[in-house]
């Protein structure tokens, strides 16, 4: 099996309604954890970070499907790796009022509306994306 880690960042249409949160909350719950997909999702009002780790073909699945959703826009894809372990050995998903506050260490990834997860330097994504875990506020894994 090769294990894939798949990173992409994308714009939100609108903030994320809580219900709209629940859904993706409770489909990716059953069908990641189906599939051997873990990972993490940072939610802010205005962007998604998330990455996916797991068998390549589920991998890819996922993403296609996540790609479709029209709740966002401009899914970036910005690393696709081969890595030896998973950053993340579980799925979760985070929310974060302003991910500035969350990941403050750059100005240079800031725009004029707050963090901007498109202005992250590809090698440095994965260390960003690990920080917003340990800081984000968590939504509860209850389905
Ligand atoms: C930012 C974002 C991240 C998502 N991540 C996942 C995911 O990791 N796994 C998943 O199955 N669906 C995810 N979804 C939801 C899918 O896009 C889609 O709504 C869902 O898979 C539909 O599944 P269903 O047809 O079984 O209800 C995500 C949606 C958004 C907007």
């Amino acid at each position: 099996m090769k294990l894939v880690r798949l990173i992409y960042a994308s714009r939100l249409i609108a903030p994320l309604a809580k219900s709209d949160a629940k859904q993706i909350l409770k489909t990716s719950l059953r069908r990641n954890n189906a599939l051997g997909v873990t990972g993490y999702l940072c939610v802010s009002p205005t962007h998604a970070l998330q990455c996916l780790e797991g068998p390549r073909d589920a991998v890819n699945g996922v993403y296609n499907l996540v790609v479709a959703d029209k709740r966002h826009f401009e899914v970036t894809l910005l690393r696709y790796a081969e890595p030896w372990r998973r950053l993340f050995p579980v799925w979760g998903m985070g929310y974060t009022a302003d991910l500035a506050t969350a990941a403050p260490e750059s100005a240079r990834w800031h725009d004029a509306s707050g963090f901007n997860p498109f202005l992250v330097e590809t090698d440095l994504v994965e260390n960003v994306i690990e920080t917003l875990c340990e800081r984000s506020e968590q939504v509860e894994l209850r389905a």
